[in-house]
């Protein structure tokens, strides 16, 4: 089976910021979850180098945009493998592939019949990159501004010859499609505001602009420029060769990953151009929240906004996508403080699982030479384990198909925390003073395997860290690859296996 999940292209008028990393972090740990799971996954990132806002940003520091999105994208290499992730493709929209893309996607709107010329005159948000009629405006009082009802910043008055895309043509079939396909749009909350928002009744939208160039040509008309959005949209197609595959392997989409701000273009713009041009519709859109820095917005201004590299210089980047998948449910707004993922780390990371790390492999080298005994058949005890760490399994998959990180990170923490208080309830110190030695062997035995399990499922969101455990457990037995579906199985560990030593994982932070 494919697996296609995909973040947001970034535009590169900015430098990366934390919101840009939670959404690529997610994405990450869905796209090795799959690939642990044996899927065919592509994970598509990028950045989204069009439009006014990047044109303005270019002219403001003196450049050409090209140079300016040349500069940012490098920021955006050099930092993803920082933190771990894995993509497959890394998708610029100034380049050749993209453009080709862009145009063939304008073609099969135009050859629908749902593209007209006319004139745009109302205004446009160039930080949003949105259009706005005079009522849907918010007024800052008598002689003020226009501004934007999302972003709250003027918007200019746009008078211009432009193409309309016929979006209210598809209000009808695009609520059909979200009626009989409840999982589209989540959480339930960005689905109801969607459903609010098309019922409401859609506008036809203007996708060209004549003003500025930079974008991508409308073929058979280049004083036009394409309307960013439909550009950018359009990347999670053209990465995947459309259109030299006019349905390229992996798509549909099995999730876009967006914030909430850019929920409409992806769930009402991006499905109505696709239905338009006769191309299947993502199985799924997930918006996540917004997050706030120690309690405020982040923005430029109060020059609050979380940069990766500071981040990276405190903590560990497997420490960071921890806290962020862990410390607010996916779709909701949440804050970061430095002492919330500082409570976090050394409540569930250094006290949890640090801790039946290095005491179970400890005891296993104080009384078994690290060598792994047989495991009897055992107590009520043991069949709680290990009953629970297979409902884990399966809870974290479950979790993982929806999008619900923070579940999937707890319910592993109630497994690490169950190990804990076997260890005490059976305290293996007292079976080696007392030569209980079958017990002794059944009790480290399950201690070992919950640990190995448990690391398996760490893996996708902390693939270091996971890394070392699995590391120290399997001992000198090469790993090869990871597979859940061959290596997930309670049991596979044999007697005789030798384990190495403890060496920490998860230091406490001062
Ligand atoms: N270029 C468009 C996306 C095009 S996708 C076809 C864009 N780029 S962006 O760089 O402005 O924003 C990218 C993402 O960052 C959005 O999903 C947005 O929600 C997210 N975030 C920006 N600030 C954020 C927070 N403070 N918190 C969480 N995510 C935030 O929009």
């Amino acid at each position: 089976m494919t697996y296609y999940v995909t973040t947001p292209i970034y535009y590169v008028n900015d430098e990366p910021h934390l919101g840009h990393i939670y959404t690529t972090i997610a994405a990450d740990v869905l796209a090795r979850q799959a690939r642990l799971a044996g899927e065919d996954v592509f994970f598509l990132t990028g950045v989204d180098e069009h439009g006014q806002k990047v044109q303005q940003a270019a002219q403001a520091r003196d450049m050409t945009p090209l140079a300016l999105a040349d500069s940012v994208v490098e920021r955006y290499r050099d930092l993803w493998p920082q933190l771990s992730i894995s993509n497959d493709d890394f998708i610029r929209t100034s380049s050749e592939r993209h453009k080709r893309g862009v145009q063939a996607m304008w073609r099969l709107l135009q050859d629908s019949g749902h593209l007209y010329k006319g004139m745009y005159e109302d205004w446009y948000c160039v930080p949003c990159e949105t259009y706005w009629t005079e009522t849907q405006l918010k007024d800052a009082g008598t002689g003020q501004d226009k501004l934007c009802p999302d972003c709250g910043r003027p918007v200019q008055k746009v008078q211009e010859e432009s193409y309309f895309f016929r979006l209210s043509a598809f209000q009808d079939k695009l609520l059909a499609h979200i009626h009989a396909h409840p999982e589209f749009i989540a959480p339930e909350s960005r689905r109801n505001e969607v459903l609010r928002f098309v019922e409401s009744g859609l506008n036809d939208l203007s996708v060209s602009r004549t003003t500025f160039s930079w974008g991508v040509p409308v073929p058979d008309d280049e004083r036009h420029v394409v309307y960013v959005w439909i550009d950018a949209l359009t990347n999670y197609l053209s990465a995947l060769g459309f259109p030299d595959a006019p349905v390229p392997k992996y798509w549909p989409a099995d999730v876009h990953l967006i914030g909430k701000d850019i929920l409409r273009f992806h769930a009402v713009y991006w499905p109505c151009m696709l239905m338009a041009a006769g191309l299947p519709l993502p199985k799924r859109i997930f918006a996540h929240g917004w997050w706030t820095v120690e309690g405020e917005k982040m923005s430029k201004s109060k020059g609050n906004a979380l940069r990766p590299a500071d981040l990276l210089r405190d903590y560990e980047a497997d420490v960071l996508r921890y806290f962020l998948l862990r410390e607010v449910p996916f779709g909701q707004d949440g804050d970061f403080s430095h002492a919330a993922l500082r409570q976090r780390y050394n409540t569930e990371l250094a006290n949890d699982i640090g801790n039946l790390l290095n005491r179970s492999l400890a005891m296993l080298h104080k009384y078994r030479d690290g060598r792994l005994g047989r495991a009897a058949t055992g107590h009520d005890a043991d069949r709680a384990l290990i009953a629970d760490v297979e409902a884990m399994q399966r809870d974290v998959g479950e979790a993982l198909r929806v999008q619900a990180f923070h579940t999937a990170l707890e319910r592993i923490s109630a497994v690490v925390r169950h190990g804990n208080r076997y260890v005490e309830d059976n305290a293996p110190w007292q079976l080696a003073k007392s030569n209980d030695a079958e017990r002794l062997d059944t009790v480290l035995y399950n201690l070992v395997e919950t640990l190995r399990l448990v690391a398996l499922q760490l893996l996708p969101f902390m693939p270091g860290k996971a890394g070392a455990m699995l590391a120290q457990i399997m001992g000198e037995q090469v790993m090869g690859t990871v597979g859940l579906h061959d290596q997930g199985g309670w049991g596979l560990l044999q007697a005789g296996h030798a384990c190495a030593r403890p060496s920490p994982v998860f230091p406490r932070l001062e």
